[in-house]
Formats: structure tokens, C-alpha cells, sequence
């Protein structure tokens, strides 16, 4: 809903439990009133009549209360939007009009020839921000364009800040601690979103999981972006964010040129860290995701049993095996096409390898239909190895610096996508492929940073980085409507392009490559608290693991670990036991009777992954799900009961495995018994309201 003052300079929007407020003064400086609980116009004409901007030597009056500080004037804040022409640096606006369209209000400004409009739409209680620059005077260069500034309400606790770190096999971990004075970045210097920091935020003072204001904000853009927390001297905190790390430009706007900045959008929620998790789930299955409504299959990736070594033969082995088990989707991994056999060659020829496929890839797609399963492939577009035809013949369609050396990591380089004939090339060889065989899913890598992002012969090389996104989303959405029946995964390198912007267009990402089913119950802890359980995939693989430590864990452990998001298989079948895979049928059978509960539900964390017993509980309908994993027992003790939430107190609910019956407001006050003991010991209870 948006309402607007009778001056039209005050405006509110306000979603089912939250409102967001800002208004324009005489001068035409956008302040904001208000961001959090529900209120009225009325609240937010007062809050206006009332605003104070004190003067204090060597500060700027509105410092700390802009809705998008942009450079120039008294401003001494991190400005959002930094440009400049031929003349000058910065900027100075005059308001034009706002515009209301549906929920959508749009503030629009002109400085000389360039039109500056902000966005606001609530869905639900995300804010959604983002801004559009249409230049229609002399060539401006914009050095940076955030999406929007955030402004926290001032409160006498300190700030907390809780943010998703990490890096390759150990992504989204949750770091929280005390904001002081200055600022605090995050963000990505590598062109995609990066293994190191998801672009989330979120901020509180004394929320808990179930309790207490928390402010959340997400980034969505799959590039380099920056995140900036400052805690201003009068305390007050200010996030502003948007795509490329710093401020060394984005584009160059001739007369004609428009840039749309992704969207960051913002989350105000009274129910803790767990509520704020939910409702960003919410929003994202119901604004973000496409087809959220339609869970994701099981699948079985190859990756682990095989890596390059692969053979037809081979695979045809593992699609019976997973068929048996109960596998809905067989994705076959790296190594399928060009001369794939190590990742030392191949990556740009997206042909099948004719030793490996002699038929192409529609034969064992076929026999994978006829199993009963959907049939996805592996690829890495935006990449080339130097060995491979496509290098060979088209050595400048990679990114590089004239005179430099070309950089390989994992020995590739990285193709230019902003060229138009790259992306041509890349649309036509992708197209051919999902054309040639029945596949129904397309697993999409990005295996390296940018390092060398130069485009010799170009102008404003600089475009590159936010070309190369746009370039990669148009591709992505082109294929996904001519293959409408196709679904695409966001990989990279595990987890290295996770955000609302791959989120999008994309169906699932996949989490990490680290599938030790303990390390994993920390990832997705960390990524629960921005991203739903739909779109996590995760997979069972072999014990003693074999990509990272070696540990060993049981099959029921890895499992249920597994089962906290879309459940995967990555193990080689060809030598898991006739126990083991009997074992494994009835957890994938399981998992089919949950799907819907973990996939669609609301989600509890209810215990986080600290060495003891953790749990999370899922409850969509009259459904409820609990998964519990205990690392380790000490000392004989038994293990609390876990109290549930999200209960109604006064029904029964029957477990489906026994039949046994549980009184709601027990489970919630006094809990439920999970009798798990010993070390890597995990459970799935599954309840139904009576
Ligand atoms: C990346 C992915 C893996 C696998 C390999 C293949 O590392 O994250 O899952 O696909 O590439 O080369």
C-alpha cells in the first residue's frame, strides 16, 4: 500500500506488519522518517513536522538521514551516487514529480541532463530500491551508482551486525559482533558475487532468534558490489550498497544512455532472527524465485563418483543406480564435451566429446528418461581453457590487458561477455546443445575470478564488469524462454554466486562444494538466515569424504544433514553396498513424503550447529518436520528435549513413522524426546496436526 500527503512530499509505504516513510523538504532533500512497525499517514506527516537536522560544526545537517546521498554540497557521508562529465564532479538535483504506479513510487530528479529516479516497491515487508539514471545531456561517467541508502532508527543500545562470510568449501558462515564508529565494507572485487561474503546484512541491538528487531538488507547482483555499514559520529547507522567494489566506474552515459541499478531490498521484522529468515523466504518463494510452487527433484550429480574420468558406459551404470534409488534427476557433470578429460582443456567447445559420446548426448538422456528420471548437464559458459577450438580460434574474445600476461586460474580465462559476438556464440552453441537432446536441467559453473578485465580497442574498457552481468542475465533469461521445460542451477565453484539477482532466474544454487554433512550444517545455517530451503541443494556423498577431509559419518548423518534443503545424491553408487543402497532408497523415500514440508514451509532454526545437537524444524500446513543431527554425546548424558515452535497449542499431532501422538503446547513448553546418543547420530520426525 502507498499513501501520500495532500503536498506530495511525504509518502508511506507499508506492507502486511511494517511501513517504510520519507519525505521531500523545500530544498528537495529526500529524508527518511520511518522504517519499522506499521503506521499511519498521519504518524508519518507527524514524524515530519517534528524531523530535527541540528547544526554542529564540521558536520553536514543531513548526514545520516538522506535517502540516497549523492556527491557534492555538505555532505560527508559515503555519497551513493558518484558522476561526472567532462566539467565537473557531482551532483546537484531539482525534484521533477513523483509518480505512483500500483505499489510501485517512483521520485524523480534532474540535474541539468540527467535524470535521476528513485524506485520504492514493498512486496509483502521488503522495501525493494533501486534507481534508474537516463542521461539525455553531454556523456556523464558514472563512478558509482548505488542502489540505495538504508537508514536504522537511533537507538541508545550499540548496533550488532550479522553478515555471511567465508570461501571456497566453507561459504556462508554466520559472523556476528558489535558495530562501532566508522565503516564497515563488504562485497566482491572478483566480477561475481564471490565465495567470500553473501550481499546481506543484517543489523540489531538485542534481537534473539525468536525475538526482537532485526533489519536485514540483500544485494541483488551477481558481479563485484559493495555493502557499507556506517555507524555515523551521532551514532546513527547507514547501509548503502550496489554493484562494483569501489568507485572507479561503472559506465559511460552518452546522450541516450540508461542504467538500471539492481535491486537492494530491505526487511524490517519484530520476530527475531528466525522471523526475518522466514519472511525473507517468503518473499523470495513468492517474488523472487521462479516457479517456487513446484518443488525441486531429487537429484544425482556425478562430480564426486567420476570427475573427469567419465565414459558413457560409466554413466549409464551410475542413472541405473540412482533410478533405483529413487533419484528423480541424473545430472552428468564436468567432462562430457570438447576434450574435457582434466580441466586443463575443453571449456568453450560445447560440443559432446565423440570418444566419450559417439552418439551425442541423446542417447543416454533417452535411457535416463526411460528410468523414470529427468536428464541435466554440466556446463561453464562464460569461461574458455587455451586449449580448446574456441581459443584457437578466437584468443581475443577473452578478457586481457594488452602487453599483459593472461592470468589462468584452474587454467582459464575468462571470455568477454560483453562483446556482442561472444555472447552470440555463446547463445547459438547453448541453444544448439538444449536443442539436442532431452535435457531438462542445466547445471551452470563459474570456476575463476576476473584478474585481467581489460578489452583492448574498447573505449571505456571499464563497462566490462557490469556488462559481463547483464550479459550473463540475458543469456540466462533468452535460454530459459526458448527452453521453458529447462531449470538451471547457479554454481560456482559451490557457492560463489549466491544473491537475489542469480536468484531470480535461476531454480536452485548449489551451496558449497564442501559436502562433509558436518561442515554442511554451518553453511546452511548461515545461508537459512537470507535464502529458503527450496532452492539449497544439497548432496549425500561418499564417507570417508572424499574432497575435503576424510571424514567419516553415517549414512543416516549425511542424510539428514542433506534433507535441510533440495536433497541431492553425489556418491559413487557403483560402490555403495546392497545395504547401503537399500538404506538409501528409504531416505530418498522419505525425503519425497517431506519435500513439500522442507521446500515450501516455514522454517525454525531451533538449535544452531555448535558441536552438541542441532535442529531445524519446518512446519507448512498442518505438516511439521524436524531434523536433528547430534555430532557428538558426552559423558552419557541424555540430550534435552527439543521444544518446537510454531505449534497450535491446543492440537494433537501424529507422528507419521509411529503413530504416536503429541499434545501441541507439550511439544512447544516441554518438547520433543529425539533419544539421539553417540557421535554423527541424526533423525527425521515427521508430525501431522490432527
Ligand atoms: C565446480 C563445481 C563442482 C563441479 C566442478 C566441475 O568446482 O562447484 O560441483 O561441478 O566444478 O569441474
Amino acid at each position: 500500500m502507498l499513501d501520500i500527503a495532500t503536498d506530495g512530499r511525504t509518502w508511506l509505504l507499508t506492507g502486511p506488519r511494517s511501513s517504510y516513510a520519507l519525505r521531500l523538504t523545500e530544498n528537495d532533500e529526500l529524508l527518511h522518517l520511518h522504517w519499522g512497525p506499521r503506521i499511519t499517514l498521519a504518524d508519518a506527516e507527524y514524524l515530519a513536522a517534528r524531523q530535527e537536522l541540528p547544526y554542529w560544526p564540521f558536520e553536514a545537517p543531513v548526514d545520516g538521514h538522506e535517502e540516497y546521498p549523492v556527491e557534492g554540497g555538505p555532505r560527508f557521508t559515503r555519497p551513493a551516487l558518484s558522476v561526472r562529465t567532462e566539467e565537473r564532479r557531482g551532483t546537484e538535483w531539482t525534484f521533477q514529480e513523483y509518480e505512483a504506479d500500483g505499489d510501485e513510487l517512483r521520485l524523480r530528479f534532474l540535474d541539468d541532463g540527467l535524470r535521476i529516479t528513485l524506485h520504492y516497491r514493498m512486496r509483502d515487508d521488503v522495501v525493494e530500491r533501486w534507481v534508474t539514471l537516463a542521461n539525455e545531456g553531454t556523456t556523464v561517467e558514472l563512478l558509482r551508482a548505488d542502489s540505495a541508502t538504508w537508514t536504522l532508527p537511533r537507538r541508545e543500545e550499540s548496533w550488532r551486525l550479522s553478515q555471511l562470510h567465508g570461501r571456497w568449501a566453507a561459504e556462508s558462515r554466520l559472523a556476528r559482533g558489535e558495530l562501532t564508529y566508522g565503516e564497515k565494507v563488504i562485497g566482491s572485487r572478483r566480477g561475481h558475487t564471490g565465495h567470500q561474503h553473501l550481499p546481506w546484512v543484517a543489523l540489531d541491538t538485542d534481537a534473539t532468534e525468536e525475538h526482537g528487531e532485526v533489519y536485514g538488507c540483500a544485494l541483488g547482483w551477481s558481479g563485484s558490489w559493495r555493502i557499507a555499514v556506517a555507524q555515523l559520529p551521532d551514532a546513527r547507522v547507514q547501509i548503502t550498497g550496489g554493484a562494483g567494489y569501489d568507485e572507479s566506474g561503472l559506465l559511460r552515459l552518452e546522450a541516450g544512455g540508461t542504467f538500471t541499478t539492481p535491486v537492494f531490498a530491505g526487511l524490517w521484522s519484530d520476530g527475531g532472527h528466525g522471523g526475518a529468515s522466514r519472511a525473507w523466504h517468503a518473499y523470495q518463494r513468492a517474488y523472487v524465485i521462479p516457479d517456487a510452487d513446484r518443488d525441486r527433484p531429487v537429484l544425482f550429480n556425478s562430480w564426486e563418483a567420476t570427475e573427469f574420468d567419465i565414459s558413457e558406459e560409466q554413466q549409464r551404470a551410475l542413472a541405473e543406480r540412482a533410478a533405483a534409488i529413487g533419484v528423480e534427476l541424473f545430472v552428468v557433470d564436468d567432462g562430457w564435451f570438447g576434450a574435457r578429460t582434466s580441466d586443463r582443456a575443453g571449456l568453450g567447445d560445447w560440443t559432446p566429446n565423440p570418444d566419450r559420446f559417439p552418439e551425442g548426448l541423446k542417447p543416454l538422456a533417452d535411457q535416463v528418461h526411460a528410468l523414470g528420471m529427468q536428464f541435466g548437464i554440466w556446463v561453464e559458459p562464460e569461461m574458455v581453457n587455451p586449449d580448446s577450438e574456441l581459443y584457437r580460434a578466437h584468443p581475443d574474445w577473452a578478457q586481457f590487458q594488452p602487453g599483459r600476461k593472461r592470468t589462468e586460474l584452474r587454467n582459464q580465462l575468462v571470455l568477454n561477455l560483453a562483446r556482442p559476438d561472444v555472447q552470440e556464440y555463446l547463445w547459438e552453441k547453448l541453444d544448439a546443445l538444449l536443442s539436442s537432446a532431452p535435457i531438462d536441467y542445466v547445471k551452470w559453473d563459474f570456476n575463476r575470478c576476473f584478474t585481467d578485465a581489460g578489452w583492448p580497442g574498447e573505449e571505456y574498457p571499464q563497462k566490462l564488469w557490469v556488462e559481463h552481468v547483464h550479459a550473463y542475465y540475458a543469456l540466462l533469461d533468452r535460454l530459459r524462454a526458448a527452453h521453458p521445460g529447462v531449470a538451471f542451477e547457479s554454481c560456482s565453484g559451490g557457492g560463489g554466486r549466491i544473491d537475489l539477482g542469480v536468484m531470480s532466474r535461476t531454480d536452485q544454487v548449489w551451496t558449497s562444494d564442501n559436502t562433509d554433512p558436518l561442515d554442511r550444517l554451518a553453511i546452511q545455517h548461515g545461508f537459512s538466515h537470507i535464502h529458503p530451503a527450496r532452492v539449497m541443494a544439497a548432496w549425500v556423498t561418499d564417507s570417508p569424504n572424499n574432497q575435503l577431509n576424510g571424514r567419516v559419518s553415517s549414512l543416516r548423518f549425511r542424510f539428514v544433514s542433506a534433507m535441510a534443503g533440495v536433497l541431492g545424491v553425489g556418491g559413487d553408487l557403483t560402490r555403495w553396498s546392497d545395504e547401503e543402497l537399500a538404506e538409501a532408497r528409504e531416505w530418498v523415500e522419505l525425503y519425497k513424503e517431506i519435500k513439500p514440508v522442507v521446500q515450501r514451509g516455514d522454517l525454525y532454526r531451533l538449535r544452531p550447529p555448535s558441536g552438541g545437537m542441532s535442529a531445524v524444524q519446518y512446519v507448512h500446513g498442518d505438516e511439521v518436520v524436524v531434523l536433528a543431527c547430534l555430532q557428538a554425546q558426552h559423558y552419557g548424558e541424555p540430550l534435552p528435549p527439543l521444544r518446537l515452535r510454531g505449534l497450535d497449542p491446543a492440537a494433537i499431532y501424529e507422528c507419521r513413522e509411529t503413530g504416536e501422538l503429541y499434545r501441541g503446547v507439550v511439544l512447544l513448553h516441554h518438547g520433543l524426546r529425539t533419544g539421539l546418543r553417540g557421535d554423527f547420530d541424526a533423525k527425521v520426525v515427521h508430525l501431522r496436526r490432527m
